[in-house]
């Protein structure tokens, strides 16, 4: 079974001047298992609204987007909540933390979410903190950890529910080089360990260049860029 299988999806959306922004333009795409995809493309090529359809955040309006087995337009959006909050980890370019919350209590949200016990939530959110080289971080409140720091507790929100998806948009856009590449590498060890499949989008060609394969998105088109 394919862990993503888009074929010839579209999403457009609509301006104030009646003319269609289409976002994303008969997209074809299938991620086997354990797999690691980079899209790379401009600002505005439709590489956000791409991922917000895997994550079942919003609807095709054409095409079929198949996550996990399930056609998206088939669920509920109950049932596609469910699913995201299961089976998806999402990293976002600016982390996505909460700020009242510490390190250990936005890692274990996810869980909350899916109704895990108490327990089993700070045992689960220490293991993942600990597993992106936070395990001492626990109760540090999100404006006393660095830029790289941050993105790692959003990675292990990502991974406390062992995802078998994570999608990251931009994931290093706010940190510097280095700390971009560090993120970029925790990702593909910890997905190639866990064998769960990623989709990253960067600008960054080096992050890239580690993919299993990489695309090219251009005004809502997707091309498999030759390696
Ligand atoms: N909710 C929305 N409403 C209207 N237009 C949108 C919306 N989301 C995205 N767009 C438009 O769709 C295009 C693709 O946007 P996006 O997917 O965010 O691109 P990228 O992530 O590659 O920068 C852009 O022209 C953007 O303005
Ligand atoms: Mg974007």
């Amino acid at each position: 079974m394919s862990i993503v299988e888009c074929r010839s999806v579209g999403r457009r959306f609509p301006t104030p001047d009646g003319v269609d922004v289409v976002a994303v333009d008969g997209v074809d795409l299938t991620i086997g298992r354990g797999e690691f995809v980079a899209v790379e493309g401009p600002s505005g090529s439709g590489k956000t609204t791409l991922l917000g359809l895997l994550a079942g955040l919003d609807l095709a309006e054409s095409g079929t987007v198949e996550v996990l087995g399930h056609d998206l337009s088939r669920l509920s959006p109950a049932e596609r909540a469910r699913l995201r909050q299961t089976r998806v980890g999402i990293v976002f370019q600016t982390f996505g933390l909460i700020a009242s919350l510490d390190a250990l209590d936005n890692v274990a949200l996810p869980l909350s979410l899916a109704g895990v016990p108490a327990d089993e939530r700070a045992e689960r959110g220490r293991a993942a903190l600990t597993s992106v080289g936070l395990g001492d971080r626990g109760r540090a409140r999100v404006d006393e950890l660095s830029g790289g720091e941050r993105q790692r507790v959003g990675i292990a929100r990502a991974l406390v529910i062992a995802p078998s998806l994570i999608l990251a948009d931009e994931p290093t856009g706010n940190l510097d080089e280095r700390q971009g590449h560090e993120i970029v590498d925790l990702l593909a060890e910890r997905v190639a360990r866990a064998g769960a499949s990623l989709i990253l989008v960067t600008h960054d060609p080096v992050s890239a260049a580690r993919a299993d394969r990489r695309y090219h998105m251009l005004d809502g088109r997707l091309a498999e860029v030759a390696s």
